[in-house]
């Protein structure tokens, strides 16, 4: 039996009208409190995000740096392969393994810089498949190192979102490493990402076959600081409870929807429908 949880965005606008000013004063006090109070949460909300924002690039640089550090201890042993062995062929071998693990430290060092500053916090038309690949550069290792496999399957078809790269990735990365803690004797990711049979959206899965989510915890698991996890695990990862709080502002925030699927033995989804862009704002 499958259990399932929505957690669709409830656009309610909360702007208070200028046109409805009370005669009364001390209603006036209240209103003008409560607007207040409305300005300071929006403020609140705003600081958070650049917090979340700033705490997502310090655990992405940290995955980044083991990731480099692994590809430098590949060039330096090779290098030193080479030099110890003079004929062609071990050179030949030692110069095109320093090569493609120097090619795998670009792809790091790009992806963290592209976190940093050049890909936009701003909602422009965006490719999620390259935002899928990047993610998998950064994880690679860590999902090896965990057994498990990780299948992407993309429709070409899909088109564009409306999304930042950025706060996607964010997602995308808080998402695998939730499913990869909940596969703690390994086991098999699926990214999919396809047009979405809801006109105007596309859609991004993450599926686990991990220990999936009891039925009566699953309206908890967006709730910030919740977590069933003891602490940070052994690669500094989890516990804080925040991830998913995180994953559901970010996709609301982008008119869009998460809901999860999970069944215990079995594994969960999570669902993403993010708006298509439109030619319009693709020509912008
Ligand atoms: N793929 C999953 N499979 C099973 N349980 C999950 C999965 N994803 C989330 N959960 C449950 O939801 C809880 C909340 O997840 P969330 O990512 O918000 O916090 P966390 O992973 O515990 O800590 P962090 O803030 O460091 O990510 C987790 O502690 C776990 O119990
Ligand atoms: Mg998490």
């Amino acid at each position: 039996m499958q259990s399932q949880q929505n957690a669709t965005s409830q656009h309610t606008s909360h702007v208070p009208t200028a046109t409805s000013v009370p005669a009364n004063p001390s209603e006036q006090a209240a209103v003008s409190s409560r607007q207040d109070q409305d300005a300071y949460i929006a403020h609140l909300k705003n600081e958070l995000r650049k917090m979340q924002a700033l705490a997502a690039l310090g655990e992405l640089t940290s995955t980044a740096t083991h990731e480099f550090n692994n590809v430098l201890m590949t060039v330096i042993n090779y290098a030193k392969l080479g030099i110890r062995n003079r004929d062609d062929a071990s050179r030949d071998k030692a110069l095109s393994k320093i090569l493609s693990a120097s090619e795998r430290a670009a792809k790091i060092t790009s992806t963290i810089l592209a976190q940093a500053r050049n890909r936009s916090e701003a909602m422009e038309p965006t490719n999620l498949e390259s935002i899928i690949r990047d993610s998998m550069v950064l994880l690679e290792r860590e999902m090896r190192k965990y057994r498990v496999a990780v299948e992407i399957e993309i429709d070409e078809a899909t088109p564009d979102a409306m999304a930042s790269g950025n706060q996607i990735q964010r997602v995308l990365l808080n998402l695998l490493i939730n499913a990869r803690q909940a596969m703690s004797e390994g086991g098999t990711i699926l990214v999919r990402l396809t047009p979405s049979s809801e006109a105007g959206f596309v859609e991004l899965i993450v599926r686990d076959s991990g220990q999936g989510i009891p039925r009566e915890k699953l309206p908890n698991i967006f709730d910030a600081f919740y977590s069933t996890k003891d602490g940070p695990d052994e690669s500094g990862k989890g516990g804080t409870g925040l991830g998913l709080a995180a994953c559901k502002e970010i996709i609301d925030s982008h008119q869009g929807r998460i809901r999860v699927e999970s069944s215990v033995g079995v594994g969960t989804a999570f669902i993403i429908r993010l708006p298509v862009a439109t030619d319009a704002q693709a020509a912008a």
